[in-house]
């Protein structure tokens, strides 16, 4: 299955409220992979988007990213924060997810914003960061009391929507990962696996992992 990604106008109100243009990917045949074609309001969709992205309509910065029941069922509301690291070498982007009530399900804020709030860092219930040049994912972390509810997934499907949105590299994994992301990964719908290697080296899990 590819993903082809449409993008039009987003239909006001959204919930951060700001004029935004949306992303939707869809899993079907009508595009290749990575494709993204404009669509217009009167245009039917091909279904329920995957994942529907917010972009400001201005500026191109990711207001809301929603991973669609089709991808991660059952998961529970997440917000997160956008890290991206720029002086790391490689690049990197970090996205950090939060389950609290502080802001609506789906948004984004940035470093600035998360600092004014009264959020402590030590609350998120997972992480993914990865190089956007390449694509290729190099931390993949979900809280031990929140694993199996969808969110490492959903993190996974996250990065995907940012990289459609900037333009980046596709989201791959190489060929060495923890057992824990193994199993993860043999779980992922088409054709997210397929941009999983075949793990040929096993990885230790954190050392800190009560899981590990
Ligand atoms: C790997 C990791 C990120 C997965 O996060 P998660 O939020 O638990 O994953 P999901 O809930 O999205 O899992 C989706 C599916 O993957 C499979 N899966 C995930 N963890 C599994 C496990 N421990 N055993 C068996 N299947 C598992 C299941 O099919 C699951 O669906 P189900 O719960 O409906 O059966 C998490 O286990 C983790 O942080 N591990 C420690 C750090 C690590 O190993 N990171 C990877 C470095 S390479």
């Amino acid at each position: 299955m590819s993903v082809w990604w449409g993008r039009r106008p987003a239909e006001l109100p959204v919930p951060s409220d700001q004029p935004c243009v949306e992303l939707l990917a869809f899993g079907t045949p009508d595009h290749d992979d990575g494709i993204i074609v404009d669509l217009p309001l009167d245009t039917p969709l091909p279904g329920e988007p995957l994942i529907t992205v917010c972009l400001e309509a201005d500026g191109g910065r990711v207001l809301e990213v929603h991973v669609g029941p089709i991808v991660s069922p059952g998961v529970p509301p997440l917000w997160y924060v956008e890290q991206p690291q720029p002086s790391a070498r490689p690049a990197a982007m970090l996205l950090i997810a939060f389950a609290t009530d502080h802001r609506p399900e789906g948004s984004v804020v940035d470093e600035a914003t998360f600092k004014q709030m009264d959020v402590h860092s030590n609350e998120q219930v997972g992480a993914v960061r990865w190089y956007p040049d390449t694509g290729l994912v190099h931390q993949l972390y979900v809280s031990p009391r929140w694993r199996r509810r969808g969110i490492g997934t959903m993190l996974v499907a996250a990065a995907g929507a940012y990289r459609a949105a900037r333009g980046w590299a596709p989201i791959w994994s190489d060929n060495t990962r923890t057992d824990l992301a193994e199993e993860h990964m043999r779980s992922l719908p088409d054709p997210f696996k397929d941009r999983y290697q075949p793990r040929t080296s096993v990885m230790a899990p954190p050392s800190d992992d009560p899981a590990g």
